[in-house]
């Protein structure tokens, strides 16, 4: 390999030109309230899913795969709203969801229910509640909760594909410049990010096509954050706050 080539790319940070350490370290910074925000916005999409506030592997696969509790009707009448009917009627109604939902039981045996039971509360007239008022109304809680449609998948993948590499790339060029022993170890930090990108998305249409993939997605997502984290530290730590070790001094400053 050329020599200049390699000596501009085996310095430690601290031998680089003040300027360029503001340019790798206002980068860092920005790049890390980034990554917060994309855990906060992680958390409110997916946490209490199953109920418990916390973000739960659970969660992860009823946002990935759907609800195992079936249609948004059912897991209404199990849940939130089953003392608003008998225990009777509850069957009835889940018989009839079971039984492939027709329209002439939904006229024999549901509406009735609905009518006595449902309908004070879901007339129509609080639009963040479904209109349980006739049989098409009715229909949009039957349907299955299948979680994120494949058209979701794909477009969410291309946007992280492209857009995780670059602010891998950028952070792991950063962290080039760090010393650290032993060197598999930091050789290691460098390429698990970007494997980590690859495990993660595959692990979304795993979770999808069998719902037992979720700890994977979970997994992926610690993975990047610890890898992203550790390379964080370690470089503005070793921009700002360190003293070169004797050996390095020794050979020149070479990280290589
Ligand atoms: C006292 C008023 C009231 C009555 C009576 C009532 N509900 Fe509800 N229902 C609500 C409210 C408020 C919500 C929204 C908050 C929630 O999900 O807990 C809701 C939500 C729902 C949802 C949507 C759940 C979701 O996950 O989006 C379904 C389905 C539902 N109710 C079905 C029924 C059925 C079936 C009955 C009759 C057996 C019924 N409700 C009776 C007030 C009521």
């Amino acid at each position: 390999m050329n020599k200049n080539m390699n000596e501009q790319h085996c310095g430690h940070f601290l031998l680089y030109p003040m300027g360029l350490r503001l340019l790798y370290t206002s980068t860092l910074i920005v790049l890390g309230v980034g990554y917060l925000f994309a855990m906060i916005y992680i958390f409110t999409s997916h946490a209490g899913r199953d109920g418990d506030p916390a973000l739960s592997v659970d969660d992860l696969i009823i946002a990935y795969s759907g609800s195992s509790g079936g249609t948004v009707l059912e897991s209404a009448i199990n849940g939130p709203m089953a003392r608003m009917l008998s225990e009777e009627q509850g069957e009835d109604i889940l018989s009839w969801i079971h039984q492939g939902a027709d329209e002439a039981g939904y006229e024999k045996v549901v509406a009735p229910i609905f009518e006595k039971r449902c309908v004070s509360c879901h007339g129509g007239r609080n639009p963040h509640i479904p209109d349980l008022r006739g049989y098409s109304s009715v229909m949009e809680t039957v349907s299955m909760d299948e979680g994120m449609d494949i058209f979701t998948l794909i477009r969410v993948s291309h946007i992280h594909l492209f857009g995780l590499t670059f602010i891998f790339f950028v952070v792991s060029y950063i962290f080039v410049h760090a010393y650290m022993r032993p060197l598999w170890l930091k050789r290691t930090l460098i390429v698990v990010p970007f494997l980590s990108i690859l495990l993660d998305i595959a692990s979304w249409y795993l979770t999808k096509a069998y719902s037992g993939f979720a700890w994977m997605v979970m997994f992926s997502g610690l993975l990047m954050g610890l890898s992203f984290a550790i390379q964080w530290v370690v470089s503005i730590y070793q921009m700002w706050f360190y003293k070169l070790p004797d050996e390095l001094v020794e050979n020149g400053g070479k990280v290589c």
